[in-house]
């Protein structure tokens, strides 16, 4: 199942926050000239839906019944003007609505986006990708559409009840009350039935992306489907999943189509007793033709607010949901933020010292402990060993990612958690397993590397990369796109882009996740050689899997289950015959025989 799918349906039957409701509120009131333009508009269109009704009533009773023409153009000129306030209060709302609905999902969407780029990389350990992705899109738009559409209808159908309930005290106190009656009925049926419909159609959806889920498991992993002789479980499964989603699928199609009539059953109720008490007191001389006729109108009129109160009521709950998921987006605390004292580095040249570091990613799980290693000024470190041994973790730990649990780590002398996040960052430059390129052109994410380049300056440190030949080949050269996350490009490519992009930030200090050996030998050498451009001057950190790069290094640092088991160069570390000489064996040894042929060809590139 898709992780999106799966975090878009949360139960939403949270208990009603109240300050959830404020906070959301608070967030349209900082848009107060659009909500104050709303209510105008809206108590417009509600007084005048009451008045037309109104004079509709005048218009049968005294210009029609009683012959009198001059009232009855007027009352027609008083009708004509009411339905164009109508229609001008009736613009202004679904405007001012409009607008503020998009604002609010603007604010919300900016304030999570700015969140999420302060967060530690420790919160993304924690949350899916699919939980975030939700929060942005659906919620967003949900925890919107409550303030603008969804609070605004309720105060929209309740002030329109109570001006038509004014409207009819004024015409007949005693028929206004027997639709009182009715009212509360209604609004009772109403917000019970589309509570219910709700819940139905939520079970459909649940359903239904559990459906897209197994879709998606059972095409994209059909090769193990076939192989494990899953294809008769599969089935099965699918099978329950459909038959729930069709129970619950039948259920929400008979109690939307049964709403409707009982609504209206309710309402004829509340006709006929009109009709009847009106026909009564008509020939008792106590109310009019167009008393009825109104009283009928204010019923029907009424309906529609109650339906749409009771539709905003059975949503809220949802929306109110997805506010708090959001707040708890924005109130995040990034586990690793600058001290208040913290100052910009002037530079972060100078030896790096882990100082008896402990770290954990979760707790009672040590990943390095007691972890101590001191690297020189320009010093090139190659670190090896098994997966799992704690490798990237030291490397997270230098760029500051993560910071130890407990131990220092020095450079040139400094606890570096005394400078800023930013003046890290911005002097250590990554390339990772998997390098990433942004949607855009060559040029641009080059730039990334140093924003305030000269174009001069990025086609320097491409040349200086091995990556200038390839990009003059392209049609657009170095204005090709390379497509969303560098699809466009092969893996051999994508790296010898961003070890382009680091030689143009000109780092202190150098980081590399080596990818294993996924290039040809001609890119490999291109490789090698961009990376001796970066490794000359500055300290390095490699996780390396070529042994062209191993060799290279000043130190070799073996990592098992996170301690140096042993350290030295090539030649000290292959004499030692320990862990380092039967990796050499085992691995390398296979490497140099495979290397004999390019292990995969690099993809074709197409320029968009
Ligand atoms: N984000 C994380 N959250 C929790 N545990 C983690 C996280 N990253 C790594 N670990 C754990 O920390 C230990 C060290 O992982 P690390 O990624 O440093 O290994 P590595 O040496 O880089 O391995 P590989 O060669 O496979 O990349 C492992 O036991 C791993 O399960
Ligand atoms: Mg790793």
């Amino acid at each position: 199942m898709s992780q999106h799918d799966h975090f878009e349906e949360e139960e939403f039957d949270t208990q009603f926050n109240g300050q959830t409701v404020l906070r959301l509120i608070r967030q349209g009131l900082a848009h107060w000239p659009l909500m104050f333009g709303y209510l105008l508009a809206m108590l417009l269109t509600a007084t005048m839906d009451g008045f037309l009704t109104f004079v509709s009533m005048r218009i049968i009773d005294e210009g029609i019944l009683a012959g009198n023409a001059v009232l009855l153009n007027q009352l027609v000129i008083q009708y004509g003007l009411g339905l164009l306030l109508v229609a001008i209060g009736v613009m202004g709302f679904i405007f001012s609505a409009g607008r503020l609905g998009e604002r609010v999902q603007y604010d919300l969407r900016k304030r999570m986006f700015a969140r999420l780029q302060d967060l530690s990389l420790s919160y993304y350990d924690r949350t899916p990708v699919g939980w975030l992705m939700s929060r942005l899109t659906s919620d967003a738009t949900r925890a919107g559409e409550l303030v603008s559409w969804g609070f605004m209808d309720l105060v929209w159908g309740a002030a329109s009840i109570l001006i038509s309930l004014v409207f009819m005290a004024m015409i007949d106190v005693r028929m206004m009350l027997i639709l009182v009656a009715v009212v509360p009925i209604l609004i009772v049926v109403s917000f019970r039935f589309k509570k219910k419909i709700l819940v139905e159609y939520r079970d459909v959806r649940k359903t239904n992306s559990k459906i897209t889920g197994a879709y998606n498991e059972n095409i994209t992993g059909v090769r193990v489907v076939k192989s494990l002789r899953r294809e008769e479980g599969n089935l099965d499964d699918f099978r329950d999943v459909t038959r729930t989603m069709y129970r619950a699928g039948f259920r929400a199609a008979w109690l939307s189509a049964l709403f409707l009539p009982v609504v209206q059953l309710i309402s004829a109720v509340g006709v006929s007793s009109i009709v009847l008490y009106g026909g009564w007191q008509f020939q008792l001389g106590a109310t009019t033709i167009g008393s009825i006729q109104a009283f009928i109108f204010y019923i029907t009129f009424m309906l529609f607010p109650i339906q749409e109160m009771a539709r905003v009521y059975a949503e809220m709950q949802q929306a109110i949901a997805s506010g708090e998921r959001i707040f708890s987006l924005i109130d995040a605390v990034p586990e690793i933020q600058d001290r208040p004292d913290a100052q910009p580095p002037p530079n972060l040249r100078g030896d790096i010292v882990f100082e008896n570091v402990n770290f954990q990613y979760e707790e009672e799980k040590p990943v390095l402990r007691d972890f101590s290693l001191h690297v020189k000024q320009g010093e090139t470190i190659a670190l090896v060993g098994p997966t799992g041994a704690g490798k990237s973790t030291i490397v997270n730990l230098v760029c500051r990612f993560y910071e130890p649990s407990s131990g220092r780590i020095l450079i040139n002398g400094k606890d570096y958690t005394q400078w800023t996040l930013h003046g890290i960052h911005s002097r250590v430059g990554v390339v990772l397993q998997t390098p990433y390129l942004f949607t855009g052109s060559i040029m641009e994410n080059l730039r990334y590397g140093r924003l305030d380049a000269a174009d001069e300056d990025v086609v320097n440190a491409a040349k200086v990369a091995g990556a200038h030949e390839f990009i003059e080949e392209l049609e657009d050269g170095y204005h090709s796109n390379v497509g969303e996350g560098g699809v466009l490009l092969s893996l051999g490519q994508t790296q010898l882009l961003s070890l382009a992009r680091a030689i143009l930030a000109d780092p202190d200090v150098f980081v590399m996740d080596e990818a294993t050996s996924s290039v040809d030998t001609l890119t490999e050498a291109l490789v090698q050689d961009a990376m001796d451009a970066i490794l000359a001057r500055r300290t390095s950190f490699i996780i390396a899997h070529r042994l062209s790069t191993i060799r290279k290094a000043d130190r070799i640092l073996v990592i098992d289950d996170g301690r140096i088991a042993e350290q030295g160069n090539h030649a000290q570390l292959i004499r030692l015959k320990g862990h380092y000489y039967n990796l050499y064996t085992k691995q390398f040894r296979d490497e140099r025989i495979g290397s004999a042929q390019p292990l995969l060809q690099p993809q074709k590139l197409v320029s968009a």
